[in-house]
Formats: C-alpha cells, sequence, structure tokens
C-alpha cells in the first residue's frame, strides 16, 4: 500500500482519489470535536458547509424532509437520525457561531450534552474539507490524535492506496495537522513492523518491508508521508508542544480555548474510527 498526504484542501480536487482510502484530519479542532462527540455516544454527526446549510439540515431533520447523500456506499446500518435531539454546532473565527447551540470546542461534547443526539457541525476549514473529500474517495475516515491508533488500524485491514488529508488553515499549511498525519503513518508502520520478528524490523520504514515479498505488508511512503513521519518522531511524546508552535494553536490561546489544546493532544484515547457515509460521521 502506497501512503500520501495531502497538506491542503485545494489539492483534494486535484488528486486522483477515487481507487483510495481517505482520511481527513483538523486536530484543532473539528476532527477532534466529531471523534469525541462520538465516542460520548452522539448518534451522527452531519458535516455541513456552510452556517446557512447546517440551518437548513436542522430544519430538515426536524420536519422530516431531510435527504441522505448518495454516496458510493450503501449501508444498511447507518444509524438512524430521525425523531432525535438535535445539536447545532460550530465556529467562525474560532468562536460559536451566533444562535448556535454549542461551539467547535470538544469539551462541550460531553456525555450530557451528546449522548443519542445528532448534531450538525460546521466549521471554517474541517467539515468543509471533509465535504470534499466525501465527494471524490469511496472510502472517508474520520482521524485526530484522539484516536490515531484506531484510525491506523481500520486502514491497515483495509490494504489500500492511503491518502491522509490535512484540513490545513485557511487554505493554508498547518503544522498541528501535518504532525498528527506524522502520528497516523507511525501507527501504521508500528502495524506493519508488527508483522516481522524482532530482529528483521525495518529501521528506515520509508522503505518496503522486503521481508514479505507480495500483497499486505508493504508500505510505501510517499516523500511527504516521510517527512510527516519523521516530523513526527521529532516532537516523540512531546505533541502538545506542536499546538503551541502552531499559528491556530496560538490563536485559540488567545480566545481562551488552552483546554482544548490539552484535550486535542491526548493521543489514543478513544478507540474508534469514525466513517463518512451518505452524508453522515457515524460509528459503523
Ligand atoms: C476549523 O474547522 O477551521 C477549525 O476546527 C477551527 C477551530 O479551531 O474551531
Amino acid at each position: 500500500m502506497v501512503i500520501d498526504v495531502l497538506l491542503k484542501p485545494k489539492e483534494i480536487r486535484e488528486t486522483e482519489l477515487k481507487s483510495r482510502v481517505a482520511v481527513v484530519l483538523d486536530v484543532l479542532r473539528a476532527t477532534s470535536s466529531i471523534v469525541t462527540a462520538l465516542a460520548n455516544g452522539c448518534r451522527a454527526v452531519i458535516p455541513a458547509k456552510t452556517i446557512s446549510e447546517a440551518r437548513k439540515i436542522e430544519r430538515c431533520l426536524k420536519n422530516g424532509t431531510y435527504h441522505r447523500k448518495n454516496d458510493f456506499f450503501h449501508d444498511e446500518n447507518i444509524p438512524d437520525i430521525f425523531g432525535k435531539d438535535i445539536l447545532l454546532g460550530g465556529e467562525r473565527g474560532g468562536e460559536r457561531v451566533p444562535g448556535f447551540s454549542h461551539g467547535n470546542s470538544p469539551l462541550e461534547y460531553g456525555k450530557e450534552a451528546v449522548a443519542d443526539k445528532v448534531l450538525v457541525l460546521t466549521t471554517t476549514n474541517g467539515t468543509k474539507a471533509i465535504r470534499l473529500a466525501a465527494k471524490e474517495a469511496p472510502a472517508l475516515f474520520i482521524g485526530s490524535l484522539l484516536n490515531a491508533r484506531a484510525a491506523a488500524r481500520k486502514i491497515w485491514l483495509l490494504q489500500k492506496d492511503t491518502a491522509v488529508i490535512c484540513a490545513g488553515t485557511d487554505g493554508n499549511f498547518s503544522l498541528e495537522d501535518s504532525l498528527a498525519a506524522g502520528v497516523l503513518i507511525k501507527e501504521i508502520l508500528q502495524l506493519a513492523q508488527g508483522k516481522l520478528p524482532q530482529g528483521k524490523r525495518d529501521e528506515h520504514p520509508r522503505y518496503t518491508l522486503p521481508e514479505i515479498k507480495d500483497g499486505p505488508g508493504r508500505v510505501h511512503l510517499s516523500d511527504l508521508a516521510a517527512a510527516v513521519y519523521r516530523l513526527a518522531l521529532w516532537y516523540g511524546d512531546n505533541l502538545l508542544q506542536a499546538f503551541y508552535d502552531s499559528r491556530h494553536g496560538q490563536k485559540l490561546l488567545q480566545l481562551g480555548f488552552e483546554a482544548d489544546l490539552h484535550h486535542c493532544a491526548r493521543i489514543n484515547l478513544y478507540d474508534l474510527a469514525p466513517v463518512y457515509r451518505q452524508g453522515i460521521i457515524y460509528l459503523p
């Protein structure tokens, strides 16, 4: 399997994703909020591109006229989202959208707030990147540091070429998403290395694992994937430092969201890999 990284959402349109698995990362904070909400019992998250679309989805859910998107997969087990309490969440400029019940802080999405409810979420970069990727990629997962290992396991089991998509900040490269991409790749490589006996492990996993000649077990990293993998090794256990180093992390600190940075940096807190299908993010 080949693993590549897209650093900006605009690359989604420019890249052939039809035969690849995709994972979208917006660790500060959209995908961290989505993962946290689902971990706390939220039935489903519906990502909206705009504020008006989010309001429209909420209205249609309430009056029963919401139609699921016709995506690549039809899943019989997709959760029923009708007749449930609906939360309207999202941010612009990092702050809650006026009139919405929730913002984009993962700490707002505890059990008491979200259990058995449906969250309609719109954020500046994250939900847009998810929707864009969903148009192109047949299998789409939601990743973050909070669920890196679980997302890596899903990708490893699928053994398909994979695009790790960074939502970035305002269309630009972001340090925190690139680091998270590296952490995810590190987890995948650990799974791949786990197939080999101790003495035969590849110290330089940019390359394939030669002991396994064909099929499952061969991991090729693009140069960009190798670069973000090395970035993850460089930060090591100090992932929070990358948030403090990043432009968006600094903005969130100014807005008073320091606790969010700490939460979003908690690696492998949740053992779940949300999927996007038919317009809905849920736990399959
Ligand atoms: C986004 O989607 O742009 C982010 O999640 C912004 C934020 O930190 O709320």
